[in-house]
């Protein structure tokens, strides 16, 4: 935090990251900018801190504890897919939550990205947008699943417009996997960069779920435009197009 306030971490915990206690990156000469930024950004970041001495792969596995915690969404047993799930947070934090060291629940990953294993855990590397990767992933859940996460996010371009653009077709395949495998009651959390493109897919959510809201866990940067939509109670009667 650049005023020096404190901030709480997922775990209660506060941090001061004030004047005086900034960390600054070493052999950063000749970087770009904004990767000089990056770095600064990481090594300063309380949540960056506290997911790698939790274990976690990544800060992202924070985002989602923070709205499981509020919202409830992961229980042992659950069935659970997750889409864009390299380097394999939320794999590694939905795992604890459904059991699945002790051989409970079914959690099947994807990313384009190779992802380190999860025990237990089914991950496949390719494009969600491959049908015979959905037909895969559809096999490895058993058809069904209670709860469907996206993560996924395009490579930036800086061009927001486009990058928005990108993101949603990416929300618009998430929620269609959900829409083919999720059981009634079932709910959908995805990554949704608000900006206009989304209101289709927020239409069809609002069609098929029961409640559709928008969250931004703590752990997501303020200033960016991430946020994430979460869709609950799945009326499991899609209407023939
Ligand atoms: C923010 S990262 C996910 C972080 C992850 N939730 C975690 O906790 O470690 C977004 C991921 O989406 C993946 N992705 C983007 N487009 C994809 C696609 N079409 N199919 C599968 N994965 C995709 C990227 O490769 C990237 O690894």
């Amino acid at each position: 935090m650049a005023d020096g306030k404190p901030s709480k971490g997922s775990s209660g915990r506060s941090y001061r990251t004030g004047a005086g206690l900034t960390k600054t990156p070493r052999k950063v000469k000749g970087r770009k900018e904004s990767s000089r930024r990056w770095i600064q950004r990481q090594l300063n970041d309380p949540f960056v801190a506290e997911a790698k001495s939790r274990g976690f792969r990544s800060r992202a596995a924070l985002k989602l504890e923070q709205i499981d915690q509020k919202h409830k969404l992961l229980f042992p047993d659950a069935k659970v897919l997750d889409l864009g799930c390299a380097p394999g947070g939320w794999l590694q934090y939905a795992s604890r939550r459904i059991g699945l060291e002790d051989g409970r629940g079914v959690l099947v990953g994807i990313d384009l990205l190779e992802t380190e294993p999860v025990m237990g855990a089914s991950i496949l590397k390719g494009d969600i947008n491959d049908d015979a990767m959905m037909a895969e992933m559809i096999r490895l859940i058993d058809g069904k699943a209670d709860l469907v996460l996206s993560d996924m996010a395009a490579d930036t371009t800086g061009h927001r417009p486009t990058d928005h653009i990108r993101t949603t077709l990416l929300l618009d395949l998430a929620l269609d996997m959900a829409q083919r495998v999720l059981t009634p009651g079932g709910a959908f959390l995805a990554k949704c960069f608000r900006g206009g493109a989304e209101r289709d897919a927020l239409e069809l959510m609002r069609r098929d779920f029961a409640t559709v809201r928008h969250v931004k866990p703590a752990a997501s940067r303020q200033e960016s435009v991430e946020s994430y939509v979460l869709a609950t109670g799945f009326r499991g009667d899609r209407p023939e197009e």
